[in-house]
């Protein structure tokens, strides 16, 4: 008996992030549940990092943070948040627990579009993103939105029909400070926005010097790395199941 649980454990994850699996919703196309990752490879991460981390690690509910904090920045700033973070639409039951659906990032082909992780070490240019990257960095500028650092593996790169692009955040979402000041000072976010978009191309720069996440790196990984249906943890993920 499966009753009204969506199935998701014999599917295949698009994306596999430390904490999260990514599915692609089985039934809608324009979605994606994430449910958060229980496996032992999780735990290497966790072992890896302090005790108190550990701890934190264990309670963290990262669906549930990101849903608090998605619903916090809709109600304030509406429906234009749209352009560049997803909407949720609360749980579903899935046989891997609580899935929290969002909307998946296609591009105009119906390809799940590449995180600029993938984008980097697939070899496309960064020039390329540019300009997408400066869109994007005046709209959290704009409507002062102060986010976690932002990361390669956490921003995807949609690719329209006439080809222009638009980076959507899909996680990392929320001011990770524990007095949110910049959230209250527009001028404090504006400071805090630019620097963090500074530190993230400057690490994009030195991601593409390097040539991308290598294959050693990947296969080491206990996590995706940020590039789609990563056949080598999904192997190694299945296993354990
Ligand atoms: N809504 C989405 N649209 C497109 N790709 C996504 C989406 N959500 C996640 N991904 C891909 O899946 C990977 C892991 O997802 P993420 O939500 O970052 O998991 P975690 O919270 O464990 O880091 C991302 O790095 C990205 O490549
Ligand atoms: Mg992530």
């Amino acid at each position: 008996m499966t009753g009204n649980l969506l199935q998701l454990s014999m599917r295949e994850p698009f994306g596999v992030g430390g904490r999260r699996l990514c599915y692609e919703h089985p039934y809608e196309k324009s979605l994606c549940v994430k449910v958060l990752r229980t496996d032992v490879d999780r735990t290497v991460r966790l072992k890896n990092s302090s005790a108190w981390k550990n701890r934190i690690g264990r309670i963290y509910d990262n669906n549930e943070h990101e849903r608090c904090e998605l619903d916090k920045l809709y109600a304030k700033h509406g429906d234009v948040l749209a352009r560049h973070f997803p909407k949720h639409y609360g749980y579903i039951d899935t046989d891997l627990g609580p899935g929290l659906v969002l909307d998946l990032m296609r591009d105009d082909d119906g390809e799940i579009s590449m995180s600029l992780r993938e984008w980097i070490t697939v070899g496309r240019s960064l020039t390329d993103l540019g300009s997408a990257f400066q869109q994007f960095g005046e709209f959290l500028s704009d409507y002062a939105i102060v986010t976690r650092d932002l990361l390669d593996h956490n921003l995807v790169a949609v690719k329209h029909a006439d080809q222009s692009l638009r980076l959507v955040m899909i996680d990392g979402i929320g001011n990770p400070a524990f007095v949110p000041i910049a959230s209250w000072i527009k001028p404090v976010a504006r400071m805090r926005i630019k620097r963090k978009l500074e530190r993230a191309w400057a690490r994009m720069l030195a991601l593409q010097e390097r040539g991308g996440i290598s294959t050693e790196i990947l296969n080491g990984s206990s996590w995706g790395q940020g590039l789609r249906y990563n056949k080598s943890i999904n192997a190694r993920l299945r296993k354990q199941r």
